[in-house]
């Protein structure tokens, strides 16, 4: 019989890659969107016709604890990627963090236990800080560098409570830094993309020394559908990255090749993360990822990640008309 899935945060970067998936794969899938006055779906709008026309898209928030009972109702899973993310602005709004990561998500759990739904929950390897061993493992240590880590933290421990104490058959995904089109400009990867074309070259950035697994949203997407067909391992937390690195500064360059100009770099100290919640180096251990999902990321090697970040570059290239207002301000 078809799956229903409810994805909340469907609107956003991989929620929309995400949906467009699972339509794909003959899911019933109904799409949470964060209600707003202007109507609109984020990044729903822009999908294909054939795609939205099965979709059911409801509107609301995961704070509100009885519309997420009722919208989970008849439900065979949920995948929440709802969530605030962006960290400077989580030093801004640390009790919006808290209301949306924590007790938005407590609103999902409870009520996917209501209506036994099976739950993905979506973390982030932010949670890690500055591991002290790489490739990390699910097993090294959390240390929040950020309200928006530890939010994702409380989170994370909150899914295993429900799992060990109410036997709620739970998942939760650790994705690495994710990239590809529709990332808003939060994100490092479309903030040198957007500043370059759009301000001939020049742009500004903070620290351009940190090292970071980037996944491209493909890979990512992936491993939720493989995390969908789990039959076991419930209570479990995966890590999803692949083994290739590279610096920010590494990056610009790339970037610079791609789009065939050059770029230079000017400092802004208000891109700078604090001292303290600076996090060096991100990059994920596979070997839990493939043994239990048998998950194994394609774009994981300096000429799959070119080929992913070229694609990228052009989707951005033909779309700046989604960014160009935003470019030349500072989105925290
Ligand atoms: N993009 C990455 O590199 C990355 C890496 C690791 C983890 N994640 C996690 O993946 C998830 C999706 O992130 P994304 O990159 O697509 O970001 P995004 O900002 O594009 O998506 C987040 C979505 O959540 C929605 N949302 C926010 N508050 C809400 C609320 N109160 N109720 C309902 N919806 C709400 C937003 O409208 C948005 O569509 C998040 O949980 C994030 O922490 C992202």
């Amino acid at each position: 019989m078809t799956k229903k899935i409810f994805i909340t945060g469907s609107e956003g970067f991989i929620g929309s890659h995400l949906l467009e998936k699972l339509v794909k794969k003959n899911y019933k899938v109904k799409a949470l969107c964060l209600y707003n006055s202007f109507n609109t779906w984020g990044w729903l709008d822009t999908l294909d016709k054939e795609i939205l026309q099965d979709v059911e898209i409801v509107t609301g928030d995961i704070r509100d604890k009885d519309l997420i009972v009722k919208n989970t109702k008849k439900m065979d899973y949920v995948i929440n990627l709802a969530a605030l993310i962006a960290i400077p602005y989580s030093y801004e709004a640390v009790e919006s963090f808290i209301q949306t990561n924590i007790i938005g998500l407590n609103n999902v759990l409870s009520a996917s236990l209501k209506n036994n739904c099976r739950v993905i929950h979506t973390s982030t390897s932010e949670v890690y800080g500055n591991a002290d061993s790489f490739p990390i493992k699910e097993e090294n240590k959390v240390f929040a560098k950020s309200p928006y880590a530890a939010t994702k933290i409380a989170g994370d421990q909150l899914c295993f409570s429900y799992n060990r104490s109410f036997n709620l058959p739970i998942t939760v995904i650790r994705p690495f830094n994710t990239f590809g089109p529709r990332q808003s400009l939060r994100a490092i990867i479309p903030t040198i993309i957007t500043q370059a074309l759009l301000n001939n070259g020049v742009i500004k950035l903070g620290n351009i020394y940190p090292k970071r697994n980037f996944n491209y949203i493909k890979d990512i997407v992936h491993g939720f559908d493989k995390a969908l067909n789990l039959k076991k391992n419930y209570g479990d937390v995966i890590n999803i990255g692949g083994n290739f690195e590279i610096s920010i500064k590494d990056l610009v360059n790339l970037v610079s090749k791609i789009i065939d100009k050059e770029i230079i770099v000017k400092t802004d100290k208000y891109r700078y993360r604090p001292k303290k919640g600076e996090v060096n180096r991100l990059i994920s251990s596979k070997t839990k990822s493939y043994k239990v999902l048998k998950w194994k990321p394609k774009y994981d090697n300096k000429k799959m990640f070119f080929q992913a970040l070229t694609e990228t570059v052009n989707w951005y290239s033909s779309n700046l008309k989604f960014y160009e207002s935003k470019s030349k301000i500072y989105n925290i």
